[in-house]
């Protein structure tokens, strides 16, 4: 491929060939038009200097005829006067000679004289002649003092071809010595070009090798002056961003990412672009408006970041009630008063709603995004459904997003962090009209392998959106991987492993992972007594005995979130372990979601049915015992969630695939007793890092099942030791750390970009034309 072959070639190679361009070509154009002017004018400057000398030999000539040509006319001696002036047109520059009586008859002459022309001897070609090869002849009237009246003339008659042929020879070593000094001149400026570049480089990587410190960057060359603050600038942010990250005794606060935003991004706007909104206002049946917070990991995960950067979230607003208490511009400050999650989160940032029609809706959300991209990504074997009709408003609600989100913005290069697989197009739409924004896409679900992405018609068009991105970032490394797998497959783009890079039509984007996480601390630490406090209410709600052991899952009524095969564990665990009948009940707390597509419809019948069918096997079993499985298919707020977590002894998390699962983390962080079991999905990003939960295979029913039995019979001492492990991973990697990466390395970007616009300004101060560096981003 032409690309390939191009970017084979050697860097230095190319140099070279930029160098030529820039310096040789010009200088040769220069030395051309020099040399051709000086031989335009060396020409008419000779001929100018000949005909002084030729008039200087001829008065000279003249004086010494003078005198034999008086006495010759005065004897009539023509003869005599004849040989004279034989004798001196022996000269090769003088023709012909003669000589005139007063009546200007032709007296005497040398052999070669135009007699023919009598006393007008080339005439028209006189001391005036013009300068061209064909008038090669000059011509000297002198006159011959005879009388006080009446005076002979003399006519001299010189080749004027000598001077021609000087001028041509001058010509011709003009050129030779033009050459020469152009050739040397380009030699010089080659060299010199190619070993200041090395200088230079040298000084830039000599600074960078000395971290930047103040002894490095003193021996720096003058050229790189102008860069040394910028240079140093970033290399102690680059420093700094390794020291937080990898500094576990930094606590991971708001106030970090407060104190982050002010020092790397030097106050930057952040603005957050989502499908859910953060906070929906539902019209109750008596007229009241309530403030209700979805069941989306999404905006737990980046609600806390949002209190703490107090920039713009921009999300659709989906409430039966959000058109009322939305300012003109659609804006409402949030969080509303009164809310709150009891954690010590602080600050209020701007909600700007978007408001779309039915048709839109249904195309872009339930169609393109949930009956498409969700089951494509998840493998949980629901086929996905693709639509043209679904894609044109999925295009549709992407350019009405960034419509928003330009009208929002307060500067031409605001941080917009782009949420989920609902705006895979935006990245795109935003970098074409906010370029020199710094966009960071994160993508909250898996990225499949390549096969399975290519089965979506319009896979090309999302890749594309997506690298409109600054940076694109995934839950784990695996995910990355497969992004760029699908990115190699379908598009013309440079990848570099190495730094984990793709480059697509000049623009670079960075592929990350960045684990997301939850807030902490968690809101009330070391509460045991709220624990018994949360074991006895969630009993006596259920009507359970008090020692009764109970299991917990929460989660979105999702088909990916293996509810039924959780429950199918449970009747397992039950039949093989009947000590446990009666005296264990597993709680599935299920918030309705996407209730409108049959999928999901589906999902619930069968939720539903399997629920009541293992219930009645186990009351057929042992009659008036305790249900095994309480199912609750309803909303259940933030508060009610805490105290089912920390009433349970244990959670099942199996879903058959998930980018992270946060309910794992939750679980741990309200667990602040140190007690209780996770059981973890090997299928969710979480379990990458959770190792210390029992980590089950959510398709193999026995396996869950053993887990389960573990779970209940598991030690106190073990439980803790696994708990505590599982909740020290945590406080080192909470909710800020994961925004503060995303943050430094969007900083770390925005501050190479300005670093690079330092180089190139000082590179075009430089030289005469704007020079293309290796390292600069052609925008
Ligand atoms: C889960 C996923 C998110 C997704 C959200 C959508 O939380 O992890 O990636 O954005 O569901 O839920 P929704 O109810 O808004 O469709």
């Amino acid at each position: 491929m032409p690309f390939k072959f191009i970017a084979a070639i050697k860097p230095g190679i190319w140099r070279i060939i930029r160098l030529c361009a820039v310096f040789i070509v010009p200088l040769i154009g220069v030395i051309a038009l020099l040399s051709s002017l000086v031989q335009h004018m060396v020409t008419p400057l000779l001929l100018n200097w000949a005909d002084r000398d030729l008039d200087e030999r001829a008065n000279l000539i003249a004086k010494v005829l003078q005198e034999p040509a008086a006495t010759a006319l005065r004897l009539g001696d023509t003869h005599t006067l004849t040989q004279q002036l034989e004798r001196v047109t022996q000269d090769e520059r003088l023709l012909s000679a003669a000589v005139c009586d007063q009546s200007q008859h032709l007296f005497a002459w040398s052999q070669r004289y135009p007699v023919s022309q009598g006393c007008n001897a080339a005439s028209g070609q006189g001391e005036n002649a013009s300068d061209s090869p064909a008038n090669n002849l000059h011509v000297n009237l002198i006159d011959v003092p005879l009388s006080t009246v009446d005076n002979a003339r003399m006519v001299l008659v010189h080749d004027r071809n000598y001077a021609w042929r000087r001028g041509e020879l001058t010509q011709r070593y003009i050129v030779w010595v033009f050459s020469a000094l152009g050739t040397c001149l380009a030699a010089v400026l080659l060299l010199t070009a190619h070993w200041s570049w090395r200088s230079w480089v040298k000084g830039v990587r000599r600074i960078l090798l000395s971290d930047g410190t103040t002894e490095g960057t003193a021996q720096a060359s003058p050229e790189i002056a102008p860069l040394i603050p910028d240079l140093r600038r970033l290399l102690r942010s680059v420093n700094e961003d390794r020291r937080i990250l990898k500094d576990t005794t930094i606590e991971w606060r708001p106030e970090t990412l407060k104190l982050l935003l002010r020092e790397h991004m030097f106050g930057d706007e952040v603005m957050v672009v989502s499908n859910r909104e953060p906070y929906i206002h539902e019209l109750q049946p008596d007229g009241r408006i309530e403030v209700i917070r979805p069941a989306s990991g999404l905006v737990t995960a980046v609600e806390p970041v949002m209190r703490a950067c107090s920039g713009t979230w921009i999300a659709h607003g989906s409430g039966s009630a959000d058109d009322r208490v939305v300012d003109a511009r659609s804006r409402i400050q949030v969080p509303p008063e009164g809310i709150g999650d009891g954690s010590s989160m602080q600050g209020t940032y701007t909600l700007r709603r978007v408001w779309l029609s039915q048709e839109e809706e249904q195309g872009y959300y339930q169609g393109f995004a949930n009956e498409g991209l969700w089951p494509l990504c998840h493998i949980a074997h629901v086929r996905p459904v693709f639509r043209d009709e679904d894609w044109k408003q999925y295009l549709a609600v992407n350019t009405r997003f960034a419509d928003a989100v330009v009208a929002e913005a307060r500067s031409d290069n605001p941080v917009v962090l782009v949420q989920d697989y609902h705006f895979a197009l935006l990245p795109k739409l935003l970098r074409e009209r906010l370029p020199r924004a710094t966009i960071l896409t994160f993508w909250h679900i898996p990225w499949p392998n390549v096969e399975s992405f290519g089965i979506c018609p319009w896979s090309k068009q999302i890749l594309e959106g997506l690298l409109g991105s600054s940076i694109i970032g995934f839950h784990t490394r695996y995910h990355c991987q497969n992004f760029m797998e699908s990115v190699d497959r379908f598009m013309e783009s440079r990848i570099s492993r190495e730094d984990a890079t793709v480059t697509y039509q000049a623009h670079r984007t960075k592929v990350r992972d960045y684990p997301i996480s939850i807030h902490w601390p968690p809101p009330a630490p070391n509460a045991a007594e709220l624990n018994d406090v949360a074991r006895k209410a969630m009993r006596l709600q259920h009507g359970l005995p008090m020692a009764h052991k109970l299991g917990i899952g929460v989660d979105r009524l999702d088909y990916t979130k293996g509810i039924v095969e959780r429950m199918l564990a449970v009747e397992s665990m039950l039949e093989q372990q009947p000590q446990w009948r009666g005296r264990f009940t597993f709680i599935q707390v299920a918030a309705p979601t996407r209730s409108t597509l049959d999928a999901y419809q589906r999902l619930e019948a069968s939720v539903r049915q399997q629920a009541q069918r293992i219930n009645d096997k186990f009351e057929q079993l042992l009659p008036g015992s305790p249900p095994a499985i309480i199912l609750l298919i309803e909303h259940h707020d933030a508060a009610s969630v805490l105290t089912y977590y920390r009433s349970a002894d244990l959670a099942m998390v199996t879903s058959l695939h998930d980018g992270m699962n946060l309910v794992a983390k939750e679980f741990i962080a309200a667990r602040d007793a140190d007690d209780g079991v996770l059981i973890l999905s090997r299928f969710a990003g979480a379990a990458g890092e959770l190792r210390e939960a029992l980590i089950v295979n959510p398709y193999h029913i026995g396996q869950t099942a053993a887990a389960l039995t573990r779970a209940l019979d598991m030690s106190l001492a073990e439980q803790q030791e696994r708990m505590r492990a599982l909740r020290k991973r945590l406080s080192d990697f909470n909710i800020y750390r994961w925004a503060g990466r995303m943050l430094l390395d969007a900083a770390d970007e925005r501050q190479h970009i300005r670093v690079q616009d330092r180089i190139v300004q000082v590179a075009s101060a430089s030289t005469p034309r704007r020079l293309h560096m290796p390292w600069q981003r052609r925008a």
